[in-house]
């Protein structure tokens, strides 16, 4: 145990006017958008890349701390300083995502279990070690033809548990991620439905497991209309539907709600940000742990070549000061125009 404040930590993560940057991609995940811009994956290349988006200027304006893979936690500057410490200088509490992955779920044909609870207590060791400050862990819930099952939701939530008492116990904050899907054509209601459903399965393993809810951040989907629904959702009535849902299922204890993209464009996933911020004061901060909202525009820039750094480094911190932007619902399409 170390002595790290974890509700401190928490609440930095989620301080005013700044977000998360989920740049964690496993080797699989990187290569697979690399590959759509015609980007080589290696390890330098990968390296390359991560160095771009951690040594934006003024990032730690709009960021207070940045997700990592187990690769990339181990990598650093060509002067051979590590992220980590790199992350720690500019004022960013570097984070690390600790499940491997979502596997088969045997009895449940289309679903997923969250992997990478074996000898998690002694990688959390490690990983502090490295540096870390926080942990990631993300559950996979599919809407589907019957599904999702109670097997899926409840083992998820019940590893998602065992993986945040691990992180408390070992002096990680862990960030608690269940997605649901934007994939499918379901309602919002569907979304509503079974995002309420995960959510109160969630809370009630992370009680049973006494972990410290005011010790965590919760990184939920937004509730909203599956990628190939009919009826595509605005603005208002996605902002709505997700608070409704997490008033009711999130106790007012956890400290703060940074959403994922899953998906969304960066635009919209800013826009949605900014119209729950302007929705009057909520239990818990609400703010942004955004992976592909926040980088792709940057990946694009930079297109895996040292002439496109700077193009990238703005990308990056264009939509970090939108979003940031949006944590006080002042974000508007102005500042779209103003970068263009
Ligand atoms: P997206 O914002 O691209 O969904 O990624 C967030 C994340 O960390 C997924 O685990």
């Amino acid at each position: 145990m170390t002595d790290y404040d974890l509700t401190a930590t928490a609440q930095a993560l989620v301080a005013p006017g700044k977000g998360i940057l989920a740049a964690d991609e496993s080797v699989a995940t990187i290569s697979k958008r690399f590959a759509a811009l015609g980007i080589t994956s290696t390890a330098e290349s990968r390296r390359a890349y991560r160095d771009v988006l951690l040594t934006a200027p003024d990032l730690a304006s709009y960021i207070s701390g940045a997700i990592l893979y187990d690769e990339t936690i181990r990598q650093g500057l060509p002067d051979g300083t590590p992220f980590p410490d790199v992350l720690h200088k500019s004022g960013i509490l570097p984070g690390i995502k600790v499940d491997t992955g979502a596997k088969a779920l045997a009895g449940a044909p289309g679903e997923t279990i969250t992997e990478g609870l074996d000898g998690l207590r002694e990688r959390i060791a490690e990983y502090i070690g490295l540096g870390a400050r926080f942990a990631k862990w993300r559950a996979v819930i599919r809407i589907g033809d019957g599904l999702p099952s109670r097997t899926c939701i409840a083992t998820n939530a019940h590893a998602l548990a065992r993986y945040a008492a691990l992180c408390q116990e070992g002096g990680l904050v862990p960030i608690v991620e269940p997605e649901v899907l934007m994939d499918g054509a379901h309602t919002i209601e569907r979304c509503f439905e079974v995002t309420g459903q995960t959510l109160r399965a969630v809370f009630g393993e992370l009680a049973d497991q006494g972990v410290v809810l005011e010790e965590m951040v919760l990184k939920p989907n937004m509730v909203i209309a599956g990628k190939g629904a009919s009826r595509q959702t605005g603005v208002e009535e996605v902002a709505e539907t997700t608070l409704r849902c997490l008033l009711r299922t999130v106790p007012a204890a956890v400290p703060g709600i940074a959403f994922l993209s899953g998906g969304q464009s960066p635009e919209l996933a800013t826009e949605h940000l900014n119209a729950m911020s302007g929705m009057g004061p909520m239990p818990w901060a609400l703010t942004f742990s955004y992976g592909r909202a926040l980088q792709d525009p940057s990946l694009a820039a930079w297109k895996g070549e040292a002439a496109n750094v700077e193009a990238a480094q703005s990308a990056l911190l264009h939509r970090a000061r939108c979003n940031g932007a949006a944590r006080s619902s002042t974000y508007s399409a102005a500042m779209e125009a103003e970068a263009a």
